[in-house]
């Protein structure tokens, strides 16, 4: 796979499968932009980092200006910000809760899609990766918000890839399962949570955020050029059972 000198922005950078798409892209000698509600930790001559709320379009569309007025242009964007949901039966949720994680996690994916797609139309190249989720189509209990966040990623990522694939872009999603990233330290870290989700995981392991950027910086490559409005499942195996 050849990323030299390719131009990447990845938003949920500071953190889990954001960051570590951010490493392996540097690793292979790309220049990415990182975005993220944090400061960036990520210390690289080859990385730029913006502070920036993915829900704040106005700027979300300087950092896109700004990549840009830098590089020249944009290979690949990375949507991987994104926060859990409440954890509540849906009729405990109040509409503030529910907007928040449809917010980031939908809202939040098409701004800055709709923001990088523009830049990608015009040069007739690009790939666009949404981190969706297993939560978009195997479902649990308390899990309304964030499933309806991540089947609405999922669904969108189809039809972006049509409205796209005339101008050589391809869009597709990634499904996690159980990943040890910040989102889900506290509860990995119960060792009883932690055996009793590797019970549920064919591969009989967590995956780590490597585990899913290693598919990211796939469907990133030329080596995916015929593969749009997919959604990738990696979750040890997790899926096959439902
Ligand atoms: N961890 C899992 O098991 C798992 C499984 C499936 C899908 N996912 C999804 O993967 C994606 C990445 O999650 P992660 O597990 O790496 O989480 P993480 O919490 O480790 O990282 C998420 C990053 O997104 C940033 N972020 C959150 N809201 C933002 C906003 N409004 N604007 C800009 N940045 C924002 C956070 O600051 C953080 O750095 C998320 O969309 C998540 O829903 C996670």
């Amino acid at each position: 796979m050849d990323f030299e000198n390719k131009v990447y922005i990845v938003t949920g950078s500071c953190s889990g499968m954001g960051r570590s798409c951010c490493m392996k892209l540097l690793e292979a000698h790309a220049c990415v932009v990182g975005i993220d509600l944090n400061e960036g930790t990520i210390e690289n001559d080859c990385y730029t980092h913006f502070i920036a709320d993915v829900l704040d379009e106005k700027k979300i569309e300087e950092c896109v200006e700004a990549t840009v007025a830098r590089y020249g242009h944009i290979d690949g964007l990375v949507n991987a910000a994104g926060v859990f949901g409440n954890n509540k039966p849906f009729y405990e949720l109040s509409t503030e809760e529910w907007n928040r994680v449809l917010s980031i996690n939908t809202t939040g994916t098409f701004t800055v899609a709709k923001a990088v797609a523009k830049e990608m139309i015009a040069n007739k190249k690009g790939k666009i990766v949404n981190i969706s989720c297993i939560r978009s189509t195997i479902f649990k209990q308390n899990m309304a918000d964030y499933a309806a966040s991540k089947g609405a990623v999922t669904s969108m990522t189809s039809a972006m890839a049509l409205d796209l694939a005339p101008y050589n872009i391809q869009v597709n999603s990634v499904a996690p399962g159980f990943i040890y990233t910040g989102m889900t330290k506290a509860s990995f870290d119960n060792p009883e949570v932690r055996a009793q989700s590797e019970a549920l995981i064919p591969n009989g392991r967590l995956g780590m955020p490597e585990d899913i950027s290693s598919v990211v910086l796939f469907l990133l490559s030329d080596l995916s050029d015929y593969v749009t409005g997919s959604m990738l499942f990696a979750d040890g195996g997790y899926h096959l059972q439902k």
